[in-house]
This record gives C-alpha cells, sequence and structure tokens, in this order.
C-alpha cells in the first residue's frame, strides 16, 4: 500500500477591508513611500478595525468561507489546529474559540506558537497527524492580528505587519502529492532578538509594563535580518538538494513575506528565476503565520495537480524551516 501523505485540498482567506498605505503611516511616523518601498518593498497592508474584533473572528471568516466552498459540514472536521502568536488571549486556545464560532464540535485542536515559521510548523503537524492514518479532515488556519502588538509611534515596526487568516483544509491521500518532506529547525538564542517583553508569567501585565511600551513587539532589525537571509537560503536549498529539485522542475519558490530584499537575496542564493518566486508582500506586509498561506490562496487558481512548490520561512525564536510540496489537484 502507498504511503499516506497530507494533501491541501482547499485553502480560503479572509483580509480586513481597512487599507493602511505608506501614505497614511508617513503622517503617523517620520517615514516615506520611498523609505519603505525601498527597504521592505510593501505599499500596503490590512488591519483590522472594530471593537472586539480579534484573531479568531478573522479566522472564522476563512474557515466558514472555506467549509462552504468544500461542501464540508463543520461536524466532519476531526482536527483543528491555529498558527498564531497573537491568541484572542491566553487561554483557551484560539483553536477552540475559532471551532466555536464555525460551528466545529466534535473536535479537539490546539494554537501553534512559531511566530513567523507558525504556518510550516503547523502544516508538518498537521501532516504527522494526517499520515498516522487516525485524522481524515484536518483544518488549519493560519492567523494573525499584528496589529494588536504593533506600536504605531515606532517607525522601525509598524511599517512592515499587516493582518489576515488563511483557513486550509488537510485530507489524506495515497497519491504522490501533498507534504513530501520538510526541514525545520529552531534556535532560542534568538529570544532577545524579536519577541514581546511582558504580558507572559515573566513580567505579567501592570501600569509600569504598559507605560513602558512592552506589550508591543520588539525586534532587533538589522540582527534578524543577517540571520533571516542566511537561515532561509541555507534551508531552501538544503531542502531542493535533498529532493533532487532544480529550478526548471520547481513550479514556484512561495517564502515568508518579511522583506522583499530578504525575499530576492534567497532567490538568488537558490538559482531560482523572478517569475517563479511568490511575492504579495506589497499588498498585505508582513501578516507573520498567515503569508505563506495567503500567497498560496493567492496561487490557487494558477496551481496545476503535481506542481513542485518549495515553502519556506524564518521567524522569532528563531525558528525557520522549509517544507516540498506537490499541490494536489487543479481548481475548478
Ligand atoms: N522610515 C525611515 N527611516 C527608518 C525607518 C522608517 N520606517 N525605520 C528605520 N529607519 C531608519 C533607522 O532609524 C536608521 O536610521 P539611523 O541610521 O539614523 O539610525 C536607518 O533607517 C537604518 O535602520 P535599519 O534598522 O538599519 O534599517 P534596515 O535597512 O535594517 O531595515 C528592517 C529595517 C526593515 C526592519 C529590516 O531590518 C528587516 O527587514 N529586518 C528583518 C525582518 C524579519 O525578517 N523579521 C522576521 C520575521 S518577523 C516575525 O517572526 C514576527
Amino acid at each position: 500500500m502507498n504511503k499516506i501523505r497530507a494533501a491541501i485540498t482547499g485553502i480560503e482567506a479572509f483580509l480586513p477591508d481597512y487599507v493602511l498605505t505608506n501614505d497614511e503611516l508617513s503622517r503617523m511616523v517620520d517615514t516615506s513611500n520611498e523609505w519603505i518601498m525601498q527597504r521592505v518593498g510593501i505599499k500596503e497592508r490590512r488591519i483590522l478595525k472594530g471593537e472586539g474584533l480579534a484573531t479568531s473572528d478573522m479566522g472564522a471568516e476563512a474557515t466558514k468561507k472555506l467549509l462552504s466552498k468544500m461542501g464540508v459540514k463543520p461536524e466532519e472536521i476531526d482536527l483543528v489546529l491555529v498558527a498564531t502568536v497573537t491568541p484572542d488571549m491566553a487561554f483557551p486556545s484560539t483553536a477552540c474559540i475559532i471551532a466555536e464560532k464555525s460551528g466545529i464540535k466534535n473536535f479537539w485542536g490546539f494554537d501553534v506558537s512559531a511566530a513567523c515559521s507558525g504556518f510550516l510548523f503547523t502544516l508538518q503537524t498537521a501532516a504527522h497527524f494526517i499520515e498516522s492514518g487516525k485524522y481524515k479532515k484536518v483544518l488549519l488556519v493560519a492567523a494573525d492580528k499584528m496589529s494588536s502588538i504593533t506600536d504605531y509611534t515606532d517607525r522601525s515596526t509598524c511599517i512592515l505587519f499587516g493582518d489576515a487568516a488563511v483557513a486550509m483544509l488537510l485530507e489524506p491521500t495515497t497519491d504522490e502529492v501533498g507534504v513530501m518532506d520538510y526541514i525545520l529547525q529552531a534556535d532560542g538564542s534568538g529570544k532577545d532578538s524579536l519577541y514581546l517583553k511582558a504580558g507572559g508569567s515573566l513580567k505579567p501585565a501592570s501600569h509600569a509594563t504598559v507605560d513602558a511600551k512592552e506589550h508591543f513587539m520588539y525586534q532587533d532589525g538589522k540582527t534578524v535580518f543577517k540571520i533571516a537571509v542566511s537561515k532561509m537560503a541555507d534551508v531552501s536549498v538544503a531542502m531542493m538538494e535533498k529532493n533532487h529539485i532544480n529550478a526548471d522542475d520547481l513550479a514556484w519558490f512561495v517564502p515568508h513575506q518579511a522583506n522583499l530584499r530578504i525575499i530576492d537575496a534567497v532567490g538568488r542564493r537558490m538559482g531560482i528565476p523572478k517569475e517563479k518566486v511568490m511575492i504579495n508582500i506589497e499588498r498585505y506586509g508582513n501578516t507573520t503565520a498567515a503569508t505563506i498561506p495567503l500567497c498560496l490562496w493567492e496561487l490557487e487558481k494558477s496551481l496545476k495537480k503535481d506542481d513542485k512548490l518549495i515553502l519556506s520561512t524564518f521567524g522569532g525564536g528563531y525558528t525557520w524551516g522549509s517544507i516540498y510540496l506537490k499541490w494536489a489537484y487543479n481548481s475548478k
């Protein structure tokens, strides 16, 4: 019998309506469209506005669209995994809340915290569950409301991030498609370069932590930039070599969208022509867990069964890695 693999069989996204442009940011902090386009490559990002709206609301909207598009009933979902660093609250998990808002009842599930590597770490986790043979329909949601931890007076971070959610269905297949291989890695020595200082058990919320703006994400951009380029390039090249894939074989390289200069540098190291590198950072910015699936959602119509994709990421932790995926279906 052929090996059971995990195939992505459907994908849907939710993007908030509000568009935060570089011009608007230039009125909020000392920056310019020219600087942002040149140094990062972002034109605009989406922001979830509205009292009481959280990561789970975006995730539930994407989930409901996905279930309706796929003709899958909520009760058919047996596992819900959510990649996020902006959970609605420390507990219960956003997986529980998204399930509740989407009518999913007979399930278990949990959140995965791996910053910008959240999607790849969660995809591989889902793949292991499916490969066990026990799980038939796994819902994976990658969602972040980065605006909830962004300091809009700090020009070095507020230009980078946006909000979005993507939901995908994973099902078992015995065809030679789906999640084919993975290299995922982490190095906790990166903990001081990219993190949220307060709000956890180390520094519970207090007047002092609020006054010191410690509930906003902190990033040592220069350090992270250098490591991101080298780790993402190394792991992407290693994945291609391990699976004997060359630039001609590859349909798409789908990198995490943190900075256009990082994407360009990694693509060059891999020897991939620009037209095979998926880029949408200019329209959405860095949506953390959601960037890679947002790319897949935008590519869906053009992807064909058996297309070979390399997905690669780098994020807080540090965490990084690559997944080799063979697309499982032709879009209708
Ligand atoms: N507008 C104008 N000037 C700015 C801005 C801005 N928005 N931001 C910073 N500057 C200034 C700085 O103050 C500095 O000025 P100075 O020389 O007078 O001190 C100058 O520009 C250069 O600053 P750098 O920080 O060196 O700028 P850099 O070119 O490194 O770009 C950036 C900063 C975009 C953050 C870049 O370092 C980067 O992309 N880092 C990696 C991001 C990443 O990959 N993160 C990982 C994933 S995120 C996650 O896991 C949640």
